[in-house]
């Protein structure tokens, strides 16, 4: 009832009654079912014993459902909103061999943030509010052509050439920070990469905006759509509306994500005006701490644990492939959108095309 409530596919829906009722007729199965939904609705990520996991781990997820629910009813988000969140988790119960295959969800974890830490699908993008948590001290200048500065926080070891990974001939970062100057190793706005000299500011010029523990929307990329530029457009206008209307206390001071497409490197591979290109080109880029190519190997080649070996059935797939070949790396990136009337202005602007 509640699933169809919130549009659920009738075959989820098949799948899920299937499950409930093989877990009312066993009464092992039933207590082991109680008992990870408690801890599930009480706010833990429970492991499932092996063997009944993804049977049982897309039931537990619904029976947070309510929870979730209720603590949107609490902040009066529209319906529609409630409806998309949950609906995220058809995207994750996967049925392989057209559709004559084994039900499959091992996805729980993901599920947390929008049980327990209010995710919220709006429009093309999903949102999650929490600490920005990157190692970074962005600056916006009072007035000048450089707006946005950015400075690495003290301690950090980095490659020769600016990511965040050790190296013999590489470099630690330094930050100082007085009333009068701030001085510190600069991000590079076309790259991420963090410039090994260092660069002294007048602090006068300049206001603190975002930091490690500001409160940042995080942004999650969902698969199933193109992501059209104008649809991101107008997903990050409405959360801006929600977030304002409906968490008035959440000082959040930008939009932040950290993923594969916003690697500079992967641009190389892409089609000119590519809807990778314009949605990266949103975000002022970071360089990662783990700085890997793990989430593009996943995303974009298959999982396969050794690239050298995949047949490319995709044109990305291809150029990707070639460009490792090459001998490039590719870099999951973190990036930030401030949430300033001038950013908000370039996103209407790209609505408006
Ligand atoms: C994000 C996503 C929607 C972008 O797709 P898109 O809008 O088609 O992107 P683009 O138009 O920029 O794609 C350019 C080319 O790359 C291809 N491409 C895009 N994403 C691809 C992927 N994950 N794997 C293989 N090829 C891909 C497109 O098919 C297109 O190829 P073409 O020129 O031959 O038609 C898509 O990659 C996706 O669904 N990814 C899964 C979700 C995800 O990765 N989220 C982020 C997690 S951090």
């Amino acid at each position: 009832m509640l699933l169809e409530s919130l549009g659920f596919d009738t075959p989820v829906i098949h799948f899920l009654d299937a499950t409930a009722s093989k877990v009312a007729g066993d009464a092992t199965l039933k207590r082991t079912f109680l008992e990870l939904a408690d801890a599930w609705v009480a706010g833990s990520i429970p492991d499932a014993p092996p063997g009944t996991e993804s049977e049982i781990t897309a039931l537990i997820a619904v029976a947070g459902y309510p929870k979730m629910l209720a603590a949107h009813r609490a902040r009066e988000l529209p319906d529609s909103i409630s409806v998309a969140t949950a609906r995220d988790l058809q995207r994750w119960i996967t049925r392989p061999e057209s559709a004559g295959g084994k039900w499959e969800f091992r996805h729980l974890r993901w599920l947390g943030s929008h049980v327990h830490h209010m995710l919220l699908e709006i429009g093309r993008l999903q949102f999650i509010a929490l600490p920005f948590g990157s190692p970074y001290r962005v600056f916006h200048a009072k007035s000048s052509i450089q707006k946005t500065m950015v400075f690495a926080e003290a301690g950090l070891e980095c490659s020769r050439d600016g990511w965040l990974e050790k190296s013999v001939d590489g470099f630690i970062t330094s930050y100082v920070s007085t009333p009068e100057e701030l001085r510190g190793h600069a991000v590079d706005p076309t790259s991420g990469q963090i410039s090994r000299e260092t660069v002294s500011l007048s602090a006068s010029d300049y206001d603190l905006c975002l930091s490690r523990e500001s409160i940042a929307l995080h942004v999650h990329i969902p698969s199933g759509q193109p992501l059209a530029l104008s649809d991101c457009a107008d997903s990050f206008r409405r959360a801006g509306n929600i977030y304002r209307r409906h968490f008035p206390e959440l000082d959040w001071r930008a939009f932040g994500s950290t993923s594969w497409l916003l690697d500079r490197e992967l641009w190389q591979c892409l089609p000119p005006n590519s809807n990778i290109q314009s949605f990266g080109n949103l975000f002022f880029p970071l360089a990662t701490p783990g700085n890997n190519s793990d989430q593009l190997m996943e995303r974009v080649l298959e999982g396969t644990p050794d690239w050298r070996t995949l047949t490319p059935k995709t044109s990305l797939q291809k150029a990707v492939l070639k460009h490792l070949h090459e001998g490039h790396r590719f870099r999951t990136t973190s990036g930030f959108i401030l949430r300033t009337s001038e950013s908000e202005s370039a996103l209407n602007a790209q609505l408006r095309h």
